[in-house]
């Protein structure tokens, strides 16, 4: 989510730094900083706001030195501030840290750090890692760092320098990508490989649970044991645009691809493990708060929208408050009858959504309680509601929504499971039933990713059509919508959602002989029914794909093709049903010479009316 960039060299440290990081701009960051080491002292700049506004400071107050380390951060704990900005350092200011990744257990090891006479100055996760280091440092900068890592839970790749080591950086990785650029008398390390391309292409690709000691001129990998590795070089052949897109075509297709890593990320700190209990410390509202819920309404605009439908199955079942959904484009006008015995959420991947911010005012003025999903910290949608779920999604670039929507549904899917938890509407076992599901939910995202290249080869067969039709039942109807807005936003093909109860009210006029349906099946509960609308349009000779659970065997002989998602709780499956039309989407839209990161005539974030 965030951009990191470090040099150790003969040249000026900050200067090549602040390019790097000027690289990764397209990430998306909230505020910068960097820390470089000059005889024998650590100085550190860092400030909210853009990469322009850390120039500035430097300007104002240069900093030299040969080896350093800078960040460019996208808030997840703690909101954007220059105190919460990285580089972060240990009570002595003799060790600086740059973090892209979620310290699971780091309130812990706050608590103990602490209790030993830390001094925390920030609100961020981050913090933690300079002070362990500091605890573990008795002269050898690499083995501190080696103990350090050890203790951390969740996804780190960091970066660490000390004043009383100059002539060497320490970085390691854990679930969050980092890089080793080899120089010539000079090294350097980053988060992503667009930093380094102006000075190298020859790069180390370090894996998890890998520690690296760099030097000017030498770079020792070891993994967190201390055996040394051997590492390959890897000669970047992408040039700037294809490598800030990770070597994917289209930021869609990378962010596609990103969203088992979202999940991880956005479940990481929410999940008590031990007891099988969701625990949402954003927020506030306990039993006591909760019992007084008589409604919730659910209000967003375009797939976020989407997700508040998921949602309404999932509250409703979950926890048996009757719940109202609205576009907040209609929300906002029609005078919503609607008062302090109610919650609102409002869900919203840019936090800046114009409708979703307004309807999100007038609940409040009506004196409801407000819950933001966001997945942007420091949003407006963030700052004023008075409970918050952030999905760590990390920057969505393109213009059509993938991982903040799949993320978006496992926070609507924790929050159904905490409210039920506190309120008892469910059993222990079911909790845990559900708890140990969530948790599988990344593993079995890759799967489906998996399945991208027949995908690929039958998106092919309907890239000439006009008109596509989605249906489901329940949750798949909600995901049959955002399967059908998909293909409409990028590829242009008209696409239309509809329960699949309504056909024979109106639309089956339409289907004829040709006419592709996507028929979802993933609800045990609704299959037969399924089954017999599915029957419908093929007598009436549509093309039909159906989506089923795999280990469907029945659907194959009553349709033309079947794309299967691994089995998980009915009430989970929409978080897998979707990502094979993300991709069908995609894929349409390239095979049309579509621009599928900027759909005409659409923008990322509909901050006006
Ligand atoms: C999603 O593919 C669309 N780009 C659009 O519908 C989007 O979801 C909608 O504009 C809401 O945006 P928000 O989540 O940032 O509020």
């Amino acid at each position: 989510m965030c951009g990191i960039m470090g040099y150790i060299g003969p040249k000026q440290a900050v200067p090549i730094i602040v390019d790097g990081l000027n690289k990764l701009e397209y990430r998306g960051y909230d505020s910068a900083g960097v820390a470089v080491v000059n005889d024998g002292k650590l100085s550190v700049t860092k400030t909210v706001g853009r990469l322009a506004k850390l120039a500035e400071v430097i300007a104002q107050k240069p900093l030299s030195g040969q080896v350093g380390i800078g960040h460019t951060r996208w808030a997840t704990h703690g909101r954007p501030s220059d105190r919460n900005s990285h580089p972060h350092t240990d009570c002595n200011k003799r060790i600086a840290v740059v973090h892209n990744g979620i310290i699971e257990n780091y309130l812990k090891l706050r608590n103990e750090l602490q209790e030993k006479g830390h001094i925390f100055l920030s609100e961020t996760d981050t913090e933690v890692i300079p002070h362990l280091i500091e605890e573990y440092y008795h002269g050898d900068l690499l083995a501190a760092v080696r103990q350090a890592v050890i203790r951390l839970e969740g996804s780190f790749a960091i970066v660490v320098t000390a004043a009383d080591e100059p002539e060497r950086l320490v970085v390691a990785r854990k679930a969050s990508p980092l890089i080793v650029g080899l120089g010539q008398g000079e090294n350097y390390v980053a988060s992503d490989i667009p930093a380094i391309l102006n000075y190298t292409r020859e790069v180390y690709i370090l894996d998890d649970g890998e520690l690296a000691e760099v030097t000017a001129t030498g770079i020792f990998v070891s993994d967190f044991a201390g055996n040394p590795v051997r590492k390959s070089v890897f000669h970047v052949q992408w040039d700037a645009v294809a490598a800030e897109k990770g070597g994917y075509e289209d930021f869609m297709l990378k962010e596609i691809h990103e969203q088992p890593r979202a999940i991880r990320d956005t479940l990481a700190g929410k999940i008590d493990k031990e007891n099988k209990r969701v625990v949402l410390p954003e927020v506030k509202m306990g039993r006591t708060e909760l019992q007084k819920i008589k409604k919730i309404f659910i209000t967003a605009c375009g797939t976020a929208y989407h997700a508040g439908l998921v949602g309404k199955y999932i509250f409703e079942k979950l926890t048996r408050i009757p719940v109202e959904v609205d576009v907040a484009s209609e929300f906002r006008y029609r005078n919503p009858i609607i008062d302090e015995s109610m919650l609102t959420i409002v869900v919203s991947q840019s936090g800046e959504t114009a409708d979703t911010l307004a309807a999100m005012r007038e609940a409040k003025a009506r004196g409801t309680r407000v819950l933001a999903i966001t997945n942007v910290v420091g949003s407006s949608v963030a700052r004023e509601a008075d409970d918050l779920i952030l999905t760590l999604a990390g920057p969505e670039i393109a213009v059509a929504s993938t991982k903040a929507y799949t993320t978006q549904l496992l926070s609507i899917y924790l929050l159904g499971i905490f409210i039920a938890q506190e309120l008892g509407t469910i059993t222990d076992a079911e909790r845990a039933e559900m708890v140990d599901a969530l948790l599988g939910l990344a593993e079995q995202v890759e799967k489906v990713l998996n399945t991208e290249a027949k995908i690929k080869e039958f998106a092919e067969d309907f890239k000439d059509k006009e008109n596509i039709f989605f249906i489901g039942r329940g949750l798949d109807y909600y995901v049959s919508l955002e399967g059908a807005l998909k293909l409409k936003e990028i590829s242009y093909i008209h696409a239309e959602a509809y329960a699949a109860g309504e056909l024979k009210h109106g639309t089956l006029a339409l289907i004829v002989e040709g006419v592709p349906v996507f028929a979802l099946a993933t609800q045990p509960d609704l299959y037969e029914k399924m089954l017999s609308n599915i029957k419908e349009v093929k007598a009436r000779e549509a093309t039909v794909v159906a989506l089923a659970n795999t280990g469907d065997h029945e659907l194959k002989h009553s349709v033309d093709y079947v794309l299967h998602i691994p089995k998980t709780l009915p009430i989970f499956t929409s978080i897998l049903a979707v990502v094979p039309l993300q991709l069908f989407a995609y894929y349409a839209a390239k095979s049309r010479g579509c621009d599928v990161d900027k759909p005409r005539n659409l923008a990322k974030s509909v901050t006006v009316e």
